[in-house]
């Protein structure tokens, strides 16, 4: 798929947000906690959204989707192993392995993509379930995990890492007695999923701080909840706004959960109007040069770095951009040097000297956050870009050509993404 974005042209209008994907993807695999059927609305069109339900279909369980709603119905007997080519397109969907010890007491999911255990990728999620009590062990390029019943217990993340945190918390939920995670991640999307859990009638507390508490129970009930909306959709809006010099509402966003981000756009010289569930951006001129540190939230979220970058590059000064949180995650600086921009990476910090003007390129998108990035920058360039790989986009974005398109900007799309949707 791409993308063929005419630049130059102020955004100005009214744009709104969908669900949070990073909170749906939890909340779904949480969902087969239970056996009985949960509804999940607000969950946004996505492609990871899909994966995710081609994943609880794989194990057994039905997931209809229509509209914006989401209907899991766990009852069946459930498969304890997950199928590698949906494991392999999206790191989340280790994100079953704890729900599926509490049903089943047993889980294989194999190793997310080319990681090896005790590198990047899952080593703090199974060191919980191993504290819990489970018997970890690599067979063929799974990770099977096996366990009588798990018993709760006192858990310390050396990161807190988003991912862990949400799955001790579904594998805690079900454990006999109290568990405890210390040094947890403390996203809005963790206190959602809290919150989805307590309304099935788990006993999780202080969801949101550095500590949780979880209270095992004996059973979950099927609930129907709403989740939160998107920051880091907000956030790409609100910067989309800033770097084309326009005028843009963005409607269904949480202001307090985007602080870090409507400092720094502040700090660039936005002029922003907050509303109990909007913000509205206005940029009168290029934008100051901002220095910003990704960090666990409340920091600022390592998600944003990359459509941040297109701001600061036609900024009137150099900017430093340091990434804590992930390693490599600075290719979108070559694209966007390809389009005239003056980006210097030493390790992980990007040095931005800010420049005038972008011109239009062929630009290549290597992931969702890039592909945004991109976007972005191509809007505000002089001239045609085509981005390539677009398709990442739609993982994380819904309709976002369309959204685009609504705020004033000329883009073409090819080969939308298509798919069915049935009725609940
Ligand atoms: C989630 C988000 C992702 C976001 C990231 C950080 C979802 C579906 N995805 O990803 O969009 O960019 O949080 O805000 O919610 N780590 C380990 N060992 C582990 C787990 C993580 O070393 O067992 C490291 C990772 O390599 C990374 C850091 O911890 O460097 C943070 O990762 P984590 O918070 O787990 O991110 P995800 O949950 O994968």
């Amino acid at each position: 798929m791409s993308m063929i974005i005419r630049g130059g042209k102020p955004l100005r209008g009214i744009v709104r947000c969908d669900g949070a994907k990073n909170a749906a993807l939890p909340i779904m695999a949480g969902a087969i906690l239970s056996e009985d059927i949960s509804i999940i609305d607000s969950v946004p069109r996505l492609r990871d959204v899909e994966t995710m339900s081609d994943m609880l279909r794989s194990i057994g369980v039905s997931v209809r989707m229509a509209g914006t709603s989401v209907r899991i119905n766990p009852g069946k007997p459930l498969r304890h192993e997950a199928p590698y080519d949906l494991v392999r397109m999206m790191r989340a969907s280790f994100l079953i392995m704890g729900p599926l010890l509490v049903r089943l007491g047993t889980a294989a999911v194999p190793l997310p993509g080319g990681c090896a255990i005790g590198q990047r990728p899952v080593d703090l999620h199974l060191k919980g379930f191993q504290a819990m009590g489970a018997d970890i062990t690599v067979e063929g390029g799974f990770i099977r995990a096996r366990t009588k019943k798990l018993k709760g217990a006192e858990i310390y993340l050396d990161i807190p890492s988003v991912g862990a945190t949400e799955n001790i918390m579904m594998a805690g939920v079900g454990a006999e007695g109290v568990t405890v995670i210390e040094n947890a991640a403390q996203e809005p999307e963790i206190v959602d999923l809290a919150n989805f859990l307590n309304s099935m009638g788990a006993e999780v507390s202080g969801a949101g701080t550095s500590r949780i508490k979880i209270q095992g129970v004996k059973r979950l009930t099927g609930t129907r909840y709403s989740i939160i909306p998107d920051r880091i959709e907000a956030s790409t809006y609100l910067v989309a706004g800033a770097v084309t010099r326009g005028k843009v509402m963005v409607e269904n966003v949480i202001p307090t959960h985007v602080k870090s981000v409507l400092a720094k756009l502040k700090e660039s010289g936005a002029h922003l109007l907050e509303g109990s569930r909007s913000v509205e951006i206005d940029m009168p001129s290029r934008p100051m040069p901002v220095n910003i540190k990704t960090l666990p939230y409340p920091g600022f979220p390592t998600d944003v770095q990359a459509p941040f970058m297109a701001l600061l590059a036609f900024g009137q000064g150099t900017s430093l951009i340091s990434e804590t949180v992930f390693e490599n995650r600075f290719n979108h600086a070559e694209e966007l040097s390809r389009m005239g921009a003056k980006i210097k990476i030493e390790d992980s910090n990007a040095i931005i000297e800010g420049v005038p003007k972008l011109t239009g390129a062929s630009l290549q998108a290597t992931d969702l956050r890039a592909g945004a990035c991109l976007s972005l920058a191509a809007l505000a360039a002089e001239g045609k870009s085509e981005i390539f790989g677009t398709e990442h986009i739609y993982r994380g974005y819904s309709g976002f050509a369309t959204k685009l398109r609504l705020l004033g900007a000329d883009i073409e799309e090819t080969d939308l993404p298509r798919r069915s949707y049935a009725k609940l």
